[in-house]
């Protein structure tokens, strides 16, 4: 290998060394051996130990990937990196190294480069985040560098600059969750409680006393101690309301009073008890169509609706899915003690091709299931499971039952329907009023969709 033709690309390279497998010198730059006090040409072909005693590269000599390597020596502390040197045949040529950190001085500035860098991080200046405590999700969670993705990450950078109310929307599983953790995460509340609530798992009568808590002795069974609700626990941290489409319309001029007059009262409670606490919330409906159908109040959307976040579902970014797919699999297989390397481009083309509609949540269903059916490193179609999971819709099936697009609307409603039957236990009136519909109407689509009670 011809170093000398590289030389003036070498030299910008600070400490550069490069040696070979005996431990004889190949090449080092003019700066290194400026460094070391030696004449640069004299060096080749001799003992990297001579001019280098404490060198970490003969103890790396078989390394695979590079090192980070810490030197404390009479030149000061520094920091290198050894890597490996291989030929063009791939065979190993020897080691070199290079300097991060040549001594304390650039150390030192590089730790005020570093804390500069951080308090940027923190006050919103940057996309990266270096995070001490994993135990949350980070903007470093959220994954895709597709545009919408890139997209994502600058909203969720700019709304953790302020202390707006904000509504992030999506589908289910396109990680609605993970972007309010990445705001708090990002704000200059970090350091204080992230709470959340989910409106639609805490049944009717139970929501206040989790939301505004309780005085002692305010009911029969409340603790003698008294309650606090999420918005005292949340005090100076931030309260992510998930399903916020869910709040019962009683509870929401409560809400709408704690977010304006940023105090709360508890149930029995004599004073208004002040809280400061930044709201996120999330819904996987339209509350603006809500609002209209006159399902949520208008005054208080208009008060949660500052800043607006869209989650954009996966069929949105397929170009995201090998990346997304990866991570999957790297988590899982530190979860369940696997070792799997990837999907096949034959699977990668398939999964791209479906319909998610549980989106990132699904696919890593999907690929789970997958991971346990693979018999070797690499998972292929065959492993897919044979569940219609995130199956596209079958175009041939619905064509040969007639009009395609009115039957894939057929098929949209009466899901509907059933579902919101479900909710109100079979109560049409309730189910009529909540799909803003007339109660006659009502059964004319039960019959026509041949809904059977
Ligand atoms: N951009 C992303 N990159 C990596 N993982 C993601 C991303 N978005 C979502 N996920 C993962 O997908 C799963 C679902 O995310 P999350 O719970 O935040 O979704 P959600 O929108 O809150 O869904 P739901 O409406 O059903 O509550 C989680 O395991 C999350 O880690
Ligand atoms: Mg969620």
């Amino acid at each position: 290998m011809n170093f000398a033709e590289m030389e003036p690309l070498f030299e910008s390279v600070p400490g550069l060394v490069i040696i070979d497998t005996e431990g004889k010198t190949l090449y080092m730059s003019q700066q290194c051996a400026d460094y070391f006090g030696v004449d640069k040409d004299s060096t080749i072909g001799k003992e990297i130990r001579e001019y280098f005693p404490e060198t970490t590269m003969i103890k790396n000599m078989n390394i695979e990937k590079p090192v980070v390597v810490f030197y404390n020596s009479y030149l000061g502390i520094g920091i290198s990196v050894n890597f490996p040197v291989f030929d063009e045949n791939g065979t190993r040529i020897g080691i070199g190294e290079y300097d991060v950190v040549q001594n304390s001085e650039v150390l030192y500035g590089l730790a005020d480069d570093y804390r500069g860098f951080l308090d940027g991080v923190l006050n919103g200046q940057t996309g990266h985040l270096t995070t001490f405590d994993r135990t949350r999700y980070t903007i470093n969670d959220i994954l895709g560098k597709s545009l919408v993705m890139q997209e994502l990450r600058r909203k969720i950078i700019s709304t953790a600059a302020t202390n707006s109310t904000v509504i992030i929307s999506g589908e289910t599983g396109t990680g609605k969750e993970l972007v309010a953790h990445a705001i708090h995460n990002l704000s200059n509340r970090r350091q204080e409680k992230f709470i959340k609530i989910n409106a639609a798992s805490i049944p009717e009568n139970l929501i206040e006393e989790e939301l505004f808590g309780y005085e002692k002795g305010s009911f029969t069974g409340a603790l003698d101690v008294g309650k606090k609700g999420k918005f005292e626990l949340a005090d100076k941290g931030t309260l992510f309301i998930d399903e916020i489409n869910h709040l019962p319309m009683a509870m929401q001029p409560k809400l709408l009073r704690a977010l304006q007059e940023k105090e709360i009262d508890r149930i029995g409670g004599q004073e208004p008890i002040p809280v400061d606490v930044r709201i996120i919330t999330a819904t996987n409906e339209d509350l603006k169509e809500l609002v209209r159908r006159g399902r949520f109040r208008e005054d208080l959307f208009y008060r949660l609706d500052v800043i607006e976040i869209d989650t954009p579902p996966l069929r949105e970014h397929p170009e995201d899915m090998e990346e997304i797919i990866q991570s999957i699999i790297e988590e899982l297989n530190v979860e369940n003690g696997l070792s799997k390397v990837g999907v096949d481009d034959e699977t990668l083309t398939e999964l791209k091709n479906r319909y998610w509609k549980g989106n990132i949540r699904e696919l890593r269903n999907v690929i789970e299931s997958a991971m346990a059916f693979s018999k070797d490193d690499t998972i292929h179609l065959t492993d897919l499971d044979s569940t219609h999971a995130g199956k596209k819709v079958d175009l041939d099936a619905l064509a040969a039952r007639g009009n395609i697009i009115e039957q894939a609307k057929n098929d949209a409603e009466r899901e509907v329907i059933m579902k919101v039957l479900e909710r109100f236990n079979g109560n049409k009136t309730r189910a009529a009023n909540y799909l803003g519909i007339a109660r006659p109407l009502l059964y004319q689509k039960l019959k026509r969709l041949n809904i059977k009670e």
